[in-house]
Formats: structure tokens, sequence, C-alpha cells
């Protein structure tokens, strides 16, 4: 059964076909208002979510389905002890595809492994998150019209943020693109991505502290949170938290169009002044990212059909 978990789990082609899709639903929405009739999605969200769950939701009522739901690890029988696994095998009696939230890392594959539906990542502790990509990826290609030749500015918590990880995946399979990596000390990347994603593949990148100085080569800016609930203690979290605060006067020296991206929740890192420039492409970037899920639930819907 086809899960999407991370982002090699979908081809380069498979990314185009999803951005197509993506654009003809918004396009053509009433096409689309009837796609799902019939079919169920399951949320099971064990830990905190606004968009990415609701924007599961709206994308599957939008497709004429239904959505049955899990919030909070309180709520369902994981409180009592059970397994994902076991939850899997239940969830799959229930519904016809899964998104998943949980704390812990491989807790969507494990969910993967044992559902006969497919199961979307909606994040796995600090690993990943492949469809707040995909949510980026539109966003990107509605902005800047291409995925190649572009210089991406990530910064904050790049060891902790999971979007962070799937968005250097994605972003490092396209041609001519060079990141730089915007972080205090603590939080640069994980090695696993340096190594074996930027290393490996021979993609140009810097790290630096220094935000401002990064500025003017940049073509995207992708803030985000400090990841306070992967932090072992407070005191760590509160001297980091405010390391970057982009504002109109960090935003003096960057390009004219540059495209200002930002997974949200924000907490402090944009002050609210820089939502009313035309750069700040943040809440579009939730729009797309319904229109996104949309495309995906569509097509593994499609897929475990036909398996069928
Ligand atoms: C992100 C997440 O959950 O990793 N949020 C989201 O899904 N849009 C980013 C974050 O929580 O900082």
């Amino acid at each position: 059964m086809r899960s999407v978990i991370d982002i090699p789990d979908l081809s380069l082609d498979e990314l185009k076909e999803l951005i197509d899709v993506a654009m003809d639903i918004i396009a053509n929405p009433q096409k689309y208002a009837e796609a799902c009739h019939g079919k169920k999605l399951a949320t099971l969200f064990f830990e905190p979510s606004t968009r990415t769950r609701m924007s599961f939701e709206a994308a599957m009522y939008e497709l004429g389905g239904n959505v049955i739901s899990v919030t909070g690890a309180g709520t369902s029988s994981a409180a009592k002890g059970e397994s994902m696994a076991d939850t899997a095998k239940t969830v799959s009696c229930y519904a016809d595809i899964i998104a998943v939230r949980h704390p812990k890392e491989g807790s969507a594959y494990v969910m993967a492994q044992n559902a006969t539906i497919p199961v979307i990542n909606g994040g796995d502790g600090g690993h990943s998150h492949p469809t707040q990509t995909l949510a980026d990826l539109l966003t990107i290609y509605r902005e800047k019209g291409r995925f190649e030749g572009l210089t991406i500015g990530l910064c904050g918590d790049l060891k902790f943020g999971r979007t962070v990880h799937s968005l250097i995946q994605a972003m490092s399979r396209y041609n001519g693109n060079k990141f730089v990596l915007i972080s205090p000390e603590e939080l640069k990347v994980p090695s696993y991505v340096k190594k074996d994603v930027l290393q490996q593949r021979g993609i140009p990148y810097e790290q630096t502290t220094d935000l401002e100085g990064a500025m003017p080569q940049l073509d995207i800016l992708y803030m985000t949170r400090v990841q306070r609930e992967r932090f072992f203690n407070e005191e760590d979290y509160l001297r980091l938290k405010d390391s970057y605060i982009l504002n109109m006067e960090k935003l003096k020296n960057a390009k004219p169009d540059l495209a200002i991206l930002h997974p949200l929740p924000r907490v402090n890192e944009i002050s609210v002044a820089v939502d009313n420039d035309p750069r700040a492409c943040y809440f579009k970037q939730v729009l797309n990212g319904k229109y996104m899920r949309m495309a995906l639930i569509l097509k593994l819907l499609k897929e475990a059909q036909n398996e069928h």
C-alpha cells in the first residue's frame, strides 16, 4: 500500500503531477467537489496542530469526502497503552486513508507498515513533515515560477524543525539551488541532513549565524519557530527563542522579489508589520497547503483503488 512518510516517497514527476493537480483544483474547484464521495479520511493527531489537521479535513470535505478523527494523545486508546501498530490495524477498518501526527520520529512509518490503507505523515517528531513541504513547493511555484536556480535561506531552529529537513530534501533535488543555513550554533541542521543530503549530492550551502548578512543574496527566506517542545530544558529554549526576529529594518537589503515563507505557527520570529509587505507569503502558504493535500489525498486514494 502506497504511503507518504517522507519526501523521497514522491518522485520528481509525482511532485510535478501534484502541483499540476493543485493548480487545476484552484482553477476548477467544482470539478473535484465529489471526487472523494463516500470515502473517509481519519486524522490522528497526537500533537498540537491547527493548520495541518484542519487543512487535511477541509481538503477532504472539499473533495466531497468525510472525516473521522482523534485529537490529542489523551483521548484515544493510545492513552491506555495501545501500540501504533494496533491503532493502524484498527483505523484501517474504519477509514480509507490516514493522516497522522505524532511526537515520535518514525511513528508514521510504523503506522504505514501496519495499516492496510494509505498513511500520510503529518509530522513525526523532529524528523519530517512532507505535506508542509508540498505547501512550500506550491508557494515557491506560484511566487517564483520555478524550482531551480534559487538561493534559499532557512532561518531559526534548523535542528528540530522538521519542515526544514523535508524542504531541504525536496529543493536539493532540483538543479542550481543553493542553501544558506542561518541558525544559532546549537540549532544547526542535523548531520543526517547535511551529510546524507547536501554533501552527498554536492549541493552548495553555507552556515551562518548572521541573518542580515545573508539577506541580500536570498530569493526565498524560510523563517521557523524555535521548537520549544523538543528542548530538554526550558532555560536553553528561553535563551534561544528570540535569536531571530524578522522586521522591516532587517529586510532593508533584501531583494525586491524575495519570498518570505514560514510554516507557522509564528511566535516571535516575524514582526507583525512584515505581514503587510508584498513579499510575505506565509498566509498564502496556508491556503496552498490545502490544495496540495487535496491533490495528495486524490492521488493516494486513486492508487489504492487501482490496487484492489
Ligand atoms: C510546523 C510543524 O508542525 O512542524 N507546523 C505546521 O505544520 N505548519 C512548524 C512548527 O510547528 O513550528
